[in-house]
């Protein structure tokens, strides 16, 4: 019966250049699952320290050539783990094929990251609404894999203060957005059951 719901979510155009994908990784998601695994294992997931020096409730690490972290001088692409001082994992070919495709059926042709930020929320983490916006390149433009337990995602506009779409993610969703919707403001709100695990590929370097 989920199989069936899932099939009949479609895409769906959330602002121009945004794209919501149901289930476009569903059929992955356990190969998926076994690859963050394997990352964790080199680069443990850890709760970075903001510049205001709170610390983030997700838990985060990174593969690829470039990894996004944060600590008290502020945010950045790091080709190296601050932790163990050693290039991050390198990025599964699975995780870069998803990535590329799922941005070419959102009309972006030639993705190629050079960043794989991996998000875990236990129950009761959250991201603030937020603009991705420490990228070199802003016209590539950002995918966004939803993995294991359900979420509400938060859909903003180029402004702080614009209106708020907040609607459900299952584990296989995937979003794409890009080109005039870019710099949108998104976040999570607190989850109520997890894990969750989340893949932002970006081209940063
Ligand atoms: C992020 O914006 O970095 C994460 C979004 C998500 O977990 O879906
Ligand atoms: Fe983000």
């Amino acid at each position: 019966m989920t199989d069936l719901l899932a099939s009949l979510r479609t895409a769906e155009r959330l602002a121009e250049g945004a794209m919501l994908l149901p289930g476009y990784a569903r059929d992955r998601e356990a190969a998926l699952l076994a690859e963050i695994q394997t990352i964790s294992n080199l680069a443990p997931p850890r709760r970075m320290t903001v510049p205001g020096g709170g610390e983030m409730s997700v838990a985060m690490t990174n593969c690829g050539a470039l990894g996004w972290v944060t600590d008290r001088t502020g945010y950045r692409y790091s080709p190296t783990d601050p932790l163990a001082g050693e290039p991050w994992p390198a990025m599964p070919p699975i995780l870069a094929a998803l990535a590329r495709e799922a941005a070419e059926e959102a009309g972006y042709g030639g993705f190629t990251p050079d960043a794989c930020l991996v998000n875990r929320y236990q129950t009761g983490a959250k991201m603030g609404l937020h603009q991705d916006r420490d990228e070199q390149d802003l016209t590539a433009p950002i995918v966004s894999v939803s993995l294991a337990a359900a979420c509400v995602f938060l859909w903003g506009g180029l402004r702080r203060s614009d209106p708020v779409r907040r609607f459900a993610l299952q584990g296989g969703d995937v979003m794409v957005w890009g080109g005039p919707s870019r710099l949108a403001f998104h976040g999570v709100d607190r989850l109520q059951a997890g894990p969750r695990f989340n893949l932002t590929f970006r081209k940063a370097g």
